[in-house]
């Protein structure tokens, strides 16, 4: 398979210890850092740890360049990028920012993780917006058509996922954006399963705003993420919490004097609005480390690696009796992420025993009840082996 994508998949493996204990296909939930990224990531964890203010000038510039680092890889500018800690602090931000009435709607889709789900909840408990559904099709037309029909003259926001955490399936967010951008609406794109798989352009996209994280497909320090606002959409979202780093000019004890609220600040003319106080400077020096290390495998040869395990896993999966699977057969309109079920087993079940009698790291989902397993730039054929010998042992069982 190393061969057919051109990329080095016995230099990927060796600079990832646990597979020599696990079999690993659980990148969607978290990845697994390489020892190169991890020896930067201690470096800088190190430098800023023992440095503190004395560090802070390195730290910073670290942090800055995760910024232009991360922005170059989803077609942003820096300026559109804040960084987070994770892809659901970007939904949270946009929900508590967002003003809208308890009648406007936000439609999304019926297979959205929680992140998406709870600040909305609670945004409508709050009288801030009202959410609306559609469910999606494995064909991407089909979804657009559901998208349509479910569009409401109500609708001020459409949030989805552009590869859906439970079924892998890549939605037309494309066709999606440039449907509401006519219309007025706005759109927030969850890139939490696509960024670090395949290129992802937001330019292109032509969403209003969207959030990703660097722990699953980019393999990057867990509790990093990014808000992404499109430059001209900054305005229509008010911060709702605010402090030192976030306001223009920076706090002056003499400006703010006995009345802050009055005195004549304003919130940074970038998605650094979102950002103040102390914050992990260090870990986002490892984020561009685990970037431009995937880069060094070429985003090329990643994203055609992936493609062709997913495809080999789909295409063996489905060929085995009693196997149902519930991921789109098309790289395009699909992911590394392979979900299938086995007659006769729950998917917390068939999960469980995969992990603990097999070692085969994945995950369960809720809908449909059924395994979901990430295919990443490191994933084998021989893991796919493992699998469905595992599979087959279970059904004898
Ligand atoms: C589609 C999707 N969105 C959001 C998240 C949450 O990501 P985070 O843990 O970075 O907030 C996940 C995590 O599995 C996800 O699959």
């Amino acid at each position: 398979m190393s061969g057919s994508s051109g990329l080095d998949l016995a230099a990927a493996r060796r600079a990832l210890p646990i597979l020599d204990e696990v079999t690993y296909l659980n990148t969607g939930t978290v990845g697994i850092m390489a020892e190169p990224v991890l020896a930067a990531h201690l470096a800088a964890v190190a430098h800023y740890e023992r440095g503190g203010h004395v560090a802070e000038e390195t730290a910073r510039e670290g942090y800055e360049r995760a910024r232009a680092v991360l922005a170059r890889l989803i077609g942003a500018e820096p300026d559109e990028v804040a960084l987070t800690r994770n892809a659901t602090d970007g939904v949270a931000l946009v929900a508590a920012s967002l003003p809208l009435g308890p009648d406007d709607l936000v439609l999304t889709t019926d297979q959205e993780h929680p992140a998406v789900l709870f600040p909305w909840a609670l945004a409508q408990r709050r009288g801030r917006g009202r959410l609306s559904f559609f469910s999606v099709a494995l064909d991407p037309e089909e979804t657009y058509h559901r998208f349509v029909r479910a569009v409401h003259p109500a609708t001020r926001l459409v949030v989805i996922s552009h590869v859906s955490c439970e079924t892998g399936t890549r939605l037309p967010v494309g066709a999606i954006c440039s449907y509401c951008r006519e219309r007025g609406i706005l759109t927030l794109v969850d890139c939490a399963q696509s960024v670090g798989q395949f290129r992802v352009n937001l330019r292109q996209m032509g969403c209003d705003f969207a959030t990703g994280n660097g722990h699953k497909w980019l393999c990057g320090p867990k509790g990093t993420g990014f808000l992404y606002v499109r430059a001209d959409r900054l305005c229509v979202l008010e911060p709702p919490l605010v402090g030192a780093g976030a306001t223009a000019p920076p706090f002056d004890r003499q400006l703010l004097g006995e009345d802050p609220a009055g005195a004549p600040w304003d919130f940074v003319a970038s998605a650094r609005r979102f950002e103040y106080g102390t914050r992990n400077l260090h870990d986002y020096a490892a984020l561009s480390a685990a970037i431009e290390y995937l880069e060094g495998f070429g985003w090329e040869a990643v994203e055609q690696h992936v493609a062709a395990t997913s495809g080999l896993f789909k295409t063996a999966l489905a060929a085995e009796p009693g196997v149902t699977l519930y991921s789109p057969e098309r790289w395009e309109e699909s992911s590394g992420l392979v979900t299938f079920g086995v007659a006769g087993w729950g998917g917390e079940e068939l999960s469980r025993s995969l992990w603990n009698d097999y070692g085969i790291i994945q995950r369960r989902v809720q809908v449909p009840d059924a395994v979901r397993v990430s295919c990443a730039y490191f994933t084998a054929l021989d893991d796919l082996e493992r699998l469905l010998a595992a599979l087959r042992a279970l059904r004898r069982s």
